[in-house]
């Protein structure tokens, strides 16, 4: 069985690398021009004046630039004894231990203090023109709400909570509430199916479960709350379900159900935050891996936040008032810190997106930015491809005369879209910002900004590495490749505050993933290519982990799902008696996929073969397939070791009927 990825995303992967390179030259003069005004604290280190003597200075003085910026910008309940005691070897990472904080004070009650009305939230809601906006002051009130109804519930420092939402304040309160009485949250995207969230609370052993009734997305209403009961039949743990009323329609509730309107009958808007350890947990936020379950990464406190809240502000150059466009949900990663976290970290103003690009029209997000003026935009390359095919008078209809910068994420954007994003949505004066990171990287680790003044930006190249990281590329040996224009495997070496401390439950699959493919480095599962003058592009994931619409799945979990139907193998190959229908089968695999894991994974071609092309020693060569899908026939390589090579023409000649 075999899945690949298809489509442009991975033909770029193997083309872009000899592609002609286009720099762009950024002005970046003027008062964000200097690097330190991102990083104040800076100004303390010595001999630091400048972009790369701040970088050289963040990885050769660990403990001085990440123990400053910790003390800058965050508000400690007690101050921490040692900024670090980490060993990549062993998978052990802690920051900032013996300090007290609690994050919700951190997101809102500091920022009461100073603008209680400043709007934290710009809901964006699926119908145009429909936003509700939320002030800091509000949404502390709301969290303490929660927080209080939370704890009379019997929730406890340490529980984990499932929160099964769309992007929406709820959502947020939720997050927040749970991390003010010290309970860590696992957030489950919302597109996810009963099965998918299921395996996910059950890992959890989450007491509590936080929905909505219904959803509402492009115009269609989907039963989110039904889809909870149907997870928990399959999930003892479960004691109560809250539910908040997205839409007017009532759903069933049994007596497990709380509504979340009890909430607003709260009349205590004090609640107690608790003081947390700096890596006592703050979420759990599951992903896939190459093989087996999704695995529950854990984040902790001090460290991730303050590097979700330095990356959004260096990064994107994020300015005290700016509103922050970031599209992802949140249930995925950058939704966690960079349309909650990191903003409100920062104090910022930060959008929730219930939409999707293309409602009501291709127009959607440009017409949000001009209604809310939107200074960051923050999206994902999959739908800028989408977008530029509808054409430019979509993005030309509105003023976007507030954006000043464009970020990409979750998978190489290449140079098409890279160009019209900067050209067309930018009008060719706002940087494109292709930031790479991952779930268990916390934050952005490699992006084109911070950079010197007037620094080059090179289309579809994620370029720098941040503050604080070391990049390094591996040949196949395990050895570090030292020179420039080369390609390897991309590790990290040495840790920094905001990754991924364990996988919940399963320490040994943390390190033998991360930590063991290169001892004493951290291993992204990703290709990387470092360009002659020393930037990352990113090639893609080197493990059976593939990219759909900006989405991580494992080849593994789809392939679980493929071959529970007990009459066919897939990539797909039928056993020979099998009679049946292309089109039958391929729509009863669409179908399969969707129920078990989710609609956004649904394959978008499935090619039924013969058999594969496999080594001699029986293992499929999935290198060969993805160059078929790729249509790269020159790029095929050195099949000599192939067992079976008539099948390579077989794939292709069904591979051209198909496509
Ligand atoms: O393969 C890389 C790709 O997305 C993976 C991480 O997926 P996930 O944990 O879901 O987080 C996505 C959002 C941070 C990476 O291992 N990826 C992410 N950003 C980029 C990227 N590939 C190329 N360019 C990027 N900018």
């Amino acid at each position: 069985m075999m899945w690949l990825p298809c489509g442009c995303t991975s033909k770029y992967l193997f083309t872009s690398l000899s592609r002609r390179i286009v720099k762009y030259y950024h002005d970046f003069s003027g008062k964000s021009s200097n690097v330190l005004a991102c990083m104040p604290e800076a100004a303390s280190f010595e001999g630091v004046w400048d972009h790369s003597g701040l970088y050289e200075f963040s990885v050769g003085h660990t403990d001085s630039f990440w123990g400053a910026a910790a003390r800058h910008r965050l508000t400690w309940i007690s101050p921490f004894r040692s900024v670090q005691d980490c060993d990549l070897r062993r998978g052990t990472i802690r920051w900032f231990e013996g300090g007290k904080l609690n994050v919700s004070v951190n997101c809102l009650d500091r920022h009461v203090h100073t603008f209680p009305d400043r709007v934290a939230l710009i809901w964006e809601r699926d119908e145009p023109g429909t936003e509700v906006k939320v002030t800091y002051r509000q949404l502390l009130e709301a969290t303490c709400r929660l927080g209080n109804l939370l704890r009379r519930h019997g929730v406890n420092r340490g529980d984990c909570v499932t929160i099964y939402m769309p992007p929406c304040p709820a959502a947020v309160v939720s997050m927040l509430a749970c991390a003010r009485i010290g309970a860590a949250h696992s957030v489950v995207f919302a597109g996810f199916s009963a099965e998918a969230l299921a395996d996910r609370i059950r890992d959890a052993q989450s007491r509590i479960v936080i929905t909505v009734n219904q959803g509402v997305r492009g115009g269609k209403v989907t039963e989110l709350k039904q889809t909870v009961d149907l997870a928990i039949q399959s999930c003892p743990s479960v004691q109560k379900v809250f539910v908040a009323m997205r839409t007017e329609s009532p759903v069933v509730m049994t007596a497990r159900d709380i509504a979340m309107e009890e909430v607003r009958e709260q009349k205590d808007v004090v609640c107690e935050p608790a003081a947390m350890d700096s890596e006592d947990v703050l979420f759990l936020l599951y992903t896939s891996g190459s093989t087996g379950k999704p695995k529950g990464l854990v984040h902790t406190q001090a460290g991730y936040l303050l590097y979700a809240s330095l990356t959004h502000r260096c990064v994107f150059n994020y300015h005290d008032e700016d509103v922050f466009g970031c599209v992802a949900d949140i249930g995925w990663i950058t939704g966690h810190s960079y349309s909650v976290y990191g903003p409100l970290a920062n104090g910022g103003t930060t959008v929730l997106f219930e939409s999707t690009p293309i409602y009501p029209d291709p127009g959607r997000y440009w017409e949000m930015v001009q209604r809310l003026k939107i200074n960051q935009f923050y999206g994902a390359p999959t739908a800028i491809r989408l977008l530029l095919k509808y054409g430019d008078h979509w993005v030309h209809k509105y003023d976007r005369s507030t954006l000043k910068t464009l970020g990409s994420v979750g998978e190489p954007i290449n140079t098409e879209a890279w160009e019209w994003y900067h050209r067309v949505v930018g009008d060719g004066r706002c940087p494109v910002v292709d930031t790479w990171w991952q779930t268990e990287t916390g934050g952005i680790c490699i992006a084109p900004r911070p950079s010197a003044p007037n620094a080059e930006i090179v289309p579809g190249m994620a370029m720098r590495p941040f503050f604080g990281i070391r990049p390094v590329l591996m040949d196949s040996e395990g050895k570090v490749l030292t020179s420039n224009n080369t390609s390897g495997a991309l590790c990290i070496a040495q840790p920094w505050p905001g990754m991924a401390r364990t996988i919940h439950n399963n320490h040994q699959r943390f390190i033998e993933t991360y930590c063991q493919p290169y001892p004493g480095y951290f291993f992204t599962g990703d290709g990387a290519y470092r360009s002659k003058e020393g930037y990352y592009q990113i090639i893609g994931r080197l493990d059976d982990v593939i990219n759909v619409s900006g989405h991580r799945i494992g080849t593994a979990e789809l392939e679980d799902v493929l071959v529970c139907n007990v009459t066919v193998y897939a990539f797909v190959v039928l056993k020979k008696e099998v009679d049946v229908q292309e089109a039958d089968l391929v729509r009863q695999l669409k179908d399969m996929v969707s129920k078990n894991i989710a609609k956004y994974a649904c394959p978008d071609f499935i090619q039924c073969v013969q058999r594969l092309p496999k080594t001699r020693s029986g293992k499929i060569m999935r290198r060969v397939l993805r160059k078929v899908v790729e249509r790269d026939l020159d790029g095929l390589g050195d099949l000599s070791t192939l067992d079976n090579p008539a099948a390579v023409q077989e794939v292709i000649q069904g591979h051209r009927d198909l496509c």
